[in-house]
């Protein structure tokens, strides 16, 4: 029998990284000591307490069974009380919060309780990939705000035209951004919040890197702006924050009527988190968050020297104060990043994205991830450095 795709589905391509992975098993087999700065996974653990909670909490005889769906009343407590200390932004825990099996499920599905075929989304030109992934396989069209270099990397809300304004019904905004490291000042987000109830169209904003930053800069929300509520939905997540990304929790934040179609559709899809999963992550949220300053150091010192082998080699660089990543326009002689990055695949064993992976605007860049130690970046730096200098 001829199994036939449904046509959402039919014209979707494979997740990039999961060809990567195959290449790379290949790679490792036949002997190769391979280095990945490709995928964003924090490399460290999250601070001892958070796992003491949860193998406190695993060990309950009672606490095995399902849970509560959308997140526990006081999991979402947890997540109002994090966003009213770190950003003073006010949320009622019953209508504005929703718990997510990871923020990328909450990503994926707003796609599904609000495109309809032939609905335009305004997505960012590069993107983590998902935005572009839940549109299509939802039949909407797309509409990229290219992220240039000249423009700080955020979007030209004056260059859309009126029509496409007008169509659109969702926007998305991500930052700090994936996979160029910008940051956003608020004053960006108060123009988007405005554009968006000029022209009617949802904005959704993740943000899942919002506590990851450098050189004493503090995110924003897009929440802090006044009235926001009113167009906009905020996606976060304990992935990159609490180095807890196996953990699967995330949440959405924002609009009550959007957070009341989500959880009605994730109530028909999933049946919650684990308990003790969702206990420790209100332990992540409510104790102590110092250490996270100490974490940041680390990937820090990291960035100082992704930035200092790429600058001498020749590369463009903004040095990011935000992410966990390192965007770089190739250097002079290359502008083909998915051949740059295959091939110094294949003869280093350092293995980076390319740019266009996220998007055409993205071509004639890579981007480097910071989830490795020191010792390996090093390494991997070294290697990049002796492969050009051969090529030359
Ligand atoms: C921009 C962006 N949004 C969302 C996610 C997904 O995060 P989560 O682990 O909460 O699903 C990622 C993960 O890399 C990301 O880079």
């Amino acid at each position: 029998m001829e199994i036939k795709p449904a046509i959402r589905i039919a014209n979707v391509k494979p997740y990039y990284f999961a060809g990567l992975a195959q290449t790379i098993e290949v790679l490792r087999e036949s002997g190769m000591d391979i280095i990945r700065l490709d995928m964003g996974s924090p490399d460290l653990p999250p601070i001892d307490y958070i796992i003491e909670t949860l193998v406190k909490y695993a060990r309950h005889p009672d606490m095995h069974g399902y849970g509560q769906p959308g997140g526990s009343s006081s999991l979402r407590a947890a997540f109002a009380d994090y966003y009213r200390d770190r950003f003073g932004v006010k949320l009622n825990p019953n209508k504005e919060v929703l718990g997510l099996i990871g923020s990328k499920e909450g990503i994926f599905n707003l796609n599904q309780v609000f495109i309809n075929p032939g609905d335009l989304v305004l997505l960012p030109d590069p993107c983590y990939p998902v935005y572009r992934a839940g549109a299509r396989i939802s039949q909407a069209e797309t509409y990229p705000m290219p992220l240039l270099a000249e423009n700080e990397f955020l979007p030209d809300l004056d260059a859309i035209p009126s029509e496409v304004a007008h169509r659109a019904k969702l926007m998305w905004l991500n930052y700090p951004n994936n996979p160029t490291g910008a940051v956003a000042p608020l004053s960006f987000f108060e123009k988007a919040i405005d554009f968006a109830k000029k022209h009617n169209i949802v904005v959704a904003h993740d943000a899942p890197y919002v506590d990851v930053c450098y050189d004493d800069y503090i995110a924003p929300s897009i929440l802090q702006v006044p009235g926001s509520k009113e167009v906009a939905v905020e996606f976060n997540s304990l992935s990159k924050t609490y180095n807890m990304a196996g953990w699967r929790v995330g949440v959405a934040v924002g609009n009550p009527e959007i957070m009341r179609l989500l959880s009605l559709f994730k109530s028909q899809m999933d049946s919650s988190h684990f308990t003790p999963i969702m206990l420790a992550a209100e332990t992540a949220l409510l104790d102590d968050q110092s250490w996270i300053r100490g974490r940041n150091m680390v990937y820090q010192r990291r960035r100082d020297i992704v930035v200092k082998t790429l600058l001498d080699l020749g590369f463009h660089i903004e040095n990011p104060k935000a992410s966990l990543y390192v965007w770089a326009r190739l250097p002079n002689g290359w502008d083909d990043s998915m051949a740059f990055c295959d091939t110094l695949l294949k003869e280093t064993g350092v293995s980076i994205t390319p740019g266009n992976v996220y998007g055409e605007s993205g071509a004639g860049f890579v981007r480097i991830s910071l989830v490795t130690p020191a010792e390996r970046l090093i390494d991997a730096m070294l290697r990049i450095k002796d492969w050009i200098k051969e090529r030359k």
